[in-house]
């Protein structure tokens, strides 16, 4: 009797010592704010990307994707084809919180400058190309570009953000070009891989991100190699229709 109630009290001081954050109470339960966020006293939603995901009559759902209406869940529509926009990280606990994808190198980084082009003969009209817009549209997206045949976007075979080079439809195959959608008032969401949802890995872990932040896909087979990595969401922000990026994007 004795030996079992030192056990179980040891088993609670190791408890106590592993959880660096001290729990709160939500309803009967016990949580640890930087895991799970407490809706109205009572209902645990898990902190995803860095947030608490929202609640809904019962659910818990992603602003990025979903709206409550009436504690019914209904996903948001996606913007109208065509619609210019960047993309923002979303994600308070990191330092490129906020910060644009930015397109160089025929791939999407994170926070780093833009990459672009336009022919000295285009002259005054060039876009000012330093700012990386998008569209997307029937589950594909594609650069905000004027150049001929445009600027497909397509995740790689590395599950990381390509687009096509200028006067090229070059995809390095087992691309994938569907399987996005871009939310008016949410996210931009890969819709490939069963809900994993988008990392960000530092320059020194992203292996391909040009020495800035990189934007990787998550699915159920890379998550293992992607530990150095942290979710993150792609935040849509429309730009004024008729707004152009770049002439073409590099
Ligand atoms: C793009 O260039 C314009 C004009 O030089 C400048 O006002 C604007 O701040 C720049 N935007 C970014 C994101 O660098
Ligand atoms: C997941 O991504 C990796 C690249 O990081 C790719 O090789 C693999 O085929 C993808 N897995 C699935 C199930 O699509």
């Amino acid at each position: 009797m004795t030996l079992r109630l030192s056990l179980i009290a040891g088993a609670l001081l190791g408890l106590s010592s592993s959880v660096a954050n001290a729990l709160q109470t939500c309803g009967q339960a016990q949580y640890d704010p930087a895991q799970y966020v407490c809706w109205f006293d009572n209902f645990l939603c898990p902190v995803i990307a860095g947030e608490g995901l929202s609640y809904c009559g019962g659910a818990c759902y992603s602003k990025f994707q979903y709206t409550c209406n009436g504690n019914v869940l209904n996903v948001l529509p996606t913007l109208p084809a065509g619609t210019p926009f960047t993309l923002t990280v979303s994600n308070p606990t990191l330092t490129i919180n906020g910060q644009l994808v930015s397109a160089s190198g025929q791939h999407w980084g994170l926070g780093g400058p833009t990459s672009s082009y336009c022919p000295s003969q285009v002259g005054s009209s060039c876009p000012q190309g330093n700012i990386t817009a998008i569209y997307a549209g029937n589950g594909g997206a594609a650069m905000d570009v004027i150049v001929p045949g445009g600027q497909l976007v397509y995740l790689r075979p590395d599950w990381n953000v390509g687009y096509t080079q200028a006067h090229s439809a070059y995809i390095p195959p087992g691309s994938l070009t569907t399987g996005f959608a871009a939310y008016e008032g949410g996210g931009f969401v890969n819709l490939n891989g069963n809900g994993w949802g988008w990392v960000a890995c530092p320059p020194t872990a992203s292996g391909g991100g040009g020495g800035v932040w990189n934007l990787v896909a998550k699915n159920s087979t890379n998550a293992a190699s992607l530990n150095l990595c942290t979710a993150i969401n792609l935040k849509v922000n429309t730009l004024p229709q008729g707004t152009v990026g770049a002439w073409q994007y590099t």
